[in-house]
C-alpha cells in the first residue's frame, strides 16, 4: 500500500489512482483537466470525526463548517445533509447558505469589515449569532437592529494573544493580528449593552488560526474563553449561552512523508500535524472543568453550547486536483541551483534517521538531477496558482503523484511548474527559502499528456481561484457514496471570461 492511500477513498487499482472507487483517468478523460474531484464519503467521515468530540465533553457541540474553505453549493449541500451548521464570512456566503436551505439558526457570521447591507441581511434573517469584531461594529449592529426593530444575537470576538506553530499568515489570535477586540473592551460592551432591547449578547468567540499543529493552544483558548465568561457573569450578571472556539484543526499534508526531509523542521511539524479533535477537546474541557470547580463556577457550564468552525479539517483531504503535463524541458544545473541544492542536501544529512525517507537521491553530492539525463527535468502542468493560490502565497504543500501510474515507484526527481506567465508559478520555493521541496518525485520518464494528482487540495483552492491569464476556472465533480459522479461546477467557457466586462 502506498503511504498516501486511504482505504475506500484514495486507492491504487490497475496502477491508476481511484477516488472513492472511480478511476481518476476516466474522470480526466471525461471532464478534462485541471479537474477538482471531491468525495462525499470523505467529507461525511471528516464531519463525523469532529462530531465524535461531543462524547468527550459535557456540553452540546455545534459544528459550524467554515464556508470560506469551500462554498461550492454542492459541497454546502453535503455539509448540510451530514448534519453540520455553517460559518459564513460575508453577505455573499450568507446568501449562499440561505439559498442552500440552511436554517438561520444554523448560521453564524464572521468578518472584520462588514457592510451595513450585510448586517441588515443577517439581522433580518435572524441568524444564530453575528460575531462582532470591534466595539464600533457592535454599535453599528445595535443601530441596524434598532432601525429594523429586531433583536439580534451577537457573540464578541476576542483576541486572546495565543501564538500557535502555524504559518505566520494564518496566525489570527495575536494582538499584532487584525482580528477581534481585547477582553476588557468586550467586558465594557457587556456593561453597556446588557439590557439592550436590540442586542442579545449570547456568546464570546475566538479563532486561534488555521493548521495548528499542537493541542495546547486549544486548551489555553478554551480556558481563556471560560475565564471571560466567568468575569462577564460576575461583573454583569449575564450568563452566556455559548462559547465559540473557532476553527483550525490541522490536516496531515505529509501523510505520505517521502518529501518530509525536504522541509525545515517548523514547516515539517506544521504540515505533518496529526491532532484528533476529540482528544484535543477532551483535554481542553478537563482543564476548563478544573478551573470551574476551583472558582466555584461549575454552574456556568450548565446548558452551555460549544461552537467549532472547522473548514480545512472537513474539506481539505476530500479534494484532489487532477492536472496534465503539457510541456517538458531539460536544463543543466546552474550555479544558483547548486547553491540551493547544497542547503537541502545539508539538511538531509543532518537528519539521516527520518522515518521512511529514502536518501537515494541525496547520496551523491548535487545529485538532485534526474540521473537518467543528468539534467534537471521540468514538467509544465495545467494547474497553476490561479487555482491553488496557497501554493504561491503561503508556499503550501500538496503531495503530488502520477494518477496514471500511481502504483509505480515514485523515485525520479522533477521540477514542477504551472502554466502562468509568472516565474513564481512553480511548485517549489522560488525565493530559495526552502519552504517547499525543490523537486517532486514521480515515476521515471513522465511525458506530456500524463495525468498527475495533487492531494489534499479541497480547502481554500476553489474559493480563491481566478481567471488570471484568461484561464478557464476548472470543472468540479463530486463522487457520492455509491460511486456516482456528479458535475457540480462546469468548466468556464469563453463567455465566462468576459461576462462582467462592459464593452
Ligand atoms: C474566524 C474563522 N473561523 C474558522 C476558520 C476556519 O479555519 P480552518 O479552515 O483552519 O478550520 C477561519 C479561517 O481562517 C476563520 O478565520
Amino acid at each position: 500500500m502506498k503511504n498516501w492511500e486511504i482505504e475506500n477513498f484514495l486507492e491504487v487499482k490497475n496502477n491508476q489512482l481511484h477516488i472513492s472507487g472511480v478511476s481518476a483517468i476516466e474522470l480526466a478523460e471525461k471532464y478534462d483537466t485541471p479537474l477538482f474531484v471531491f468525495s462525499e464519503g470523505r467529507i461525511r467521515q471528516n464531519i463525523e470525526r469532529l462530531k465524535r468530540a461531543e462524547n468527550f465533553i459535557d456540553c452540546k457541540l455545534k459544528i459550524c463548517y467554515a464556508a470560506k474553505a469551500n462554498s461550492n453549493m454542492a459541497i454546502l449541500r453535503v455539509v448540510k445533509n451530514a448534519g453540520a451548521d455553517l460559518e459564513v464570512n460575508s453577505g455573499g456566503e450568507l446568501w449562499k447558505a440561505l439559498k442552500m436551505g440552511f436554517a438561520p439558526k444554523q448560521i453564524i457570521f464572521n468578518g472584520t469589515s462588514k457592510e451595513i447591507w450585510e448586517l441588515e441581511n443577517a439581522v433580518n434573517a435572524g441568524i444564530y449569532a453575528i460575531q462582532v469584531d470591534s466595539l464600533l461594529e457592535l454599535a453599528l449592529i445595535e443601530e441596524t437592529a434598532r432601525r429594523l426593530d429586531k433583536r439580534v444575537n451577537v457573540s464578541l470576538r476576542l483576541v486572546p494573544e495565543i501564538e500557535t506553530k502555524t504559518h505566520s499568515g494564518l496566525q489570527t489570535a495575536l494582538l499584532t493580528s487584525k482580528f477581534g477586540m481585547m477582553p476588557d473592551e468586550a467586558l465594557s460592551a457587556f456593561h453597556v449593552y446588557k439590557d439592550s432591547k436590540f442586542l442579545n449578547l449570547s456568546g464570546i468567540h475566538l479563532h486561534i488560526g488555521s493548521q495548528n499543529p499542537e493541542a495546547a493552544p486549544y486548551a489555553a483558548a478554551l480556558k481563556m474563553l471560560f475565564e471571560n465568561l466567568v468575569l462577564i457573569y460576575n461583573e454583569t450578571g449575564l450568563k452566556l449561552s455559548h462559547l465559540n472556539l473557532g476553527g483550525g484543526f490541522p490536516v496531515n499534508y505529509l501523510h505520505d512523508d517521502s518529501h518530509a526531509i525536504d522541509f525545515p523542521q517548523a514547516q515539517r511539524e506544521m504540515f505533518s500535524a496529526n491532532l484528533e479533535p476529540a482528544e484535543v477537546l477532551e483535554n481542553a474541557w478537563r482543564i476548563v472543568k478544573e478551573t470551574a470547580s476551583r472558582v466555584n463556577a461549575s454552574h456556568l457550564l450548565e446548558n452551555t453550547t460549544l461552537l467549532l468552525e472547522p473548514g480545512r479539517s472537513v474539506i481539505s483531504d476530500a479534494g484532489v486536483c487532477l492536472t496534465t503535463v503539457r510541456n517538458i524541458k531539460e536544463r543543466p544545473l546552474s550555479e544558483v541551483n547548486l547553491r540551493r541544492n547544497k542547503s537541502s542536501l545539508e539538511r538531509a544529512r543532518q537528519k539521516p534517521k527520518q522515518s521512511g525517507v529514502s536518501f537515494g537521491l541525496y547520496d551523491i553530492e548535487y545529485k538532485f538531477v534526474n540521473p537518467k539525463v543528468n539534467a534537471v527535468v521540468w514538467l509544465l502542468t495545467n494547474a497553476g496558482f490561479n487555482i491553488l493560490l496557497s501554493m504561491e502565497t503561503y508556499k503550501w504543500y500538496y503531495h503530488l503523484i502520477s494518477a496514471e501510474r500511481a502504483g509505480e515507484a515514485h523515485n525520479f526527481p522533477y521540477k514542477l511548474a504551472g502554466p502562468l506567465c509568472d516565474g513564481g508559478d512553480v511548485y517549489f520555493d522560488i525565493e530559495g527559502l526552502n519552504r517547499l521541496p525543490d523537486y517532486r518525485l514521480l515515476p521515471e520518464n513522465v511525458q506530456p499528456g500524463e495525468v498527475l494528482a495533487l492531494l489534499n487540495c479541497g480547502a481554500y483552492s476553489l474559493a480563491q481561484m481566478s481567471q488570471y491569464n484568461g484561464r478557464f476556472l476548472p470543472a468540479v465533480v463530486l463522487i457520492d457514496e455509491d460511486g456516482k459522479v456528479e458535475l457540480v461546477r462546469r468548466r468556464d467557457n469563453y463567455e465566462d471570461l468576459v461576462t462582467n466586462d462592459i464593452f
